[in-house]
């Protein structure tokens, strides 16, 4: 049995705790947090797990062997590194950290120790992105032209960072799995704020690819209405993926165009092409519980996490990009 020490009991933090409860081969030892009052109440719920107010205190236990972090995402790379150089496996919850540098950094201390640095893209491990991406590696629906998704609400305002590392990081996690990690050459975003903080809490993300592929994603914490929808064109089929629907997430589009070269170039012939529409059968199981699954089976059995620390690296490098696009009034950033 892995001893699971988890640090971050906030929002997210609890749902760790349940899952990490209900993974295979994994006990949850002790939790900390800053706040007595959520430590209580994960006390009531889970009598035989130790709790503390000292997140480092988790950190340096001997007993000890893996360490998930739930914490604000300025303190992901310090809470990380310390456990990492204690020897500990850790699973950080998204994003990674606050820089390219910095997951670099922890990649390498990490592969010096042998030990499992993994991310927390829960949407991986959801049955929609795993069908989306067999869709797109299998090749049904052709040539991937265009990735566009938009992920808004009345959002809960972070005074630390802008919407871009709340929201966009699933948008892009789930771009960087589907497309099998295809790496865009460079980046470009526009964003603002409305309030008297500095940060922008709307945002718009354009990549672009060294083929004709596109991706778009549009984030914001001030929408009236909750939107997580995501259109993926390829050459031969399209796919719309609702997150907000109930059960029919994904739906396939047998559609597509075709355009006829003509003799002149002003008289091209676009043909059109409107097929059946599938809803496919999805797997309904817990997306964290995957999580937790895939980190557990990462330390013991030595297999390689769908959400490891390349695909963070990836995300990250992205989200740092854009955030340098978007104080630059969208200036094209080369990756
Ligand atoms: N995977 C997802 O879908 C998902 C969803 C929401 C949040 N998150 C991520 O989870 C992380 C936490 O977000 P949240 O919304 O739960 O934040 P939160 O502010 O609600 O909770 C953070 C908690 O960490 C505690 N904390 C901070 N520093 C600490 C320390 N040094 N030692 C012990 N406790 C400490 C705080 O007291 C607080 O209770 C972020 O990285 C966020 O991006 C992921």
């Amino acid at each position: 049995m892995l001893n699971i020490g988890i640090i971050g009991l906030g929002y997210w933090g609890p749902n760790l705790v349940r899952n990490f409860s209900a993974a295979k081969g994994a006990v949850v030892k002790c939790v900390a947090d800053l706040d007595e009052k959520r430590l209580q109440k994960i006390s009531s719920l889970y009598p035989s797990c130790e709790t503390t107010l000292d997140g480092n205190g988790v950190i340096e236990r001997s007993d000890i062997d893996a360490v998930v972090l739930a914490t604000p995402i300025k303190t992901h790379y310090e809470l990380a590194k310390k456990a990492l150089l204690a020897g500990k496996h850790v699973l950080v919850e998204k994003p990674l950290a606050t820089s390219r540098a910095e997951v670099l950094e922890l990649m390498e201390i990490a592969a010096q120790k042998n030990l499992v640095l993994m991310v927390d893209h829960t949407f991986l491990y959801t049955g929609a992105v795993r069908k989306i991406r067999d869709l797109v590696t299998s090749g049904e629906i052709g040539d991937l032209h265009y990735f566009d998704s938009t992920r808004i609400n009345l959002g809960l305002f972070n005074p630390n960072w802008s919407v871009i590392w709340d929201l966009a990081v699933h948008d892009l996690s789930i771009f960087d799995y589907i497309s099998g990690g295809k790496r865009p050459n460079a980046v470009s975003a526009t964003g603002i704020g409305h309030t008297k903080m500095p940060i922008e809490n709307i945002a718009y993300i354009t990549l672009y690819f060294d083929d004709n592929t596109i991706a778009h994603i549009t984030s914001s914490w001030i929408s009236p209405v909750k939107i997580r929808k995501t259109l993926i064109g390829g050459s031969k089929k399209m796919v719309i993926y609702d997150d907000v629907e109930p059960t029919e997430k994904v739906k396939i589009y047998d559609s597509g165009f075709e355009v006829n070269s003509a003799e002149e170039m002003h008289k091209w012939l676009v043909d059109y092409r409107f097929g059946d529409i599938y809803i496919p059968k999805l797997e309904q199981t817990e997306a964290l519980l995957g999580v937790a699954n895939d980190f557990v089976s990462a330390i013991t059995n030595g297999t390689t996490p769908v959400s490891n620390s390349e695909s963070g690296l990836n995300v990250v490098s992205v989200l740092e990009a854009a955030q340098k696009s978007m104080q630059a009034q969208g200036a094209l950033q080369k990756l």
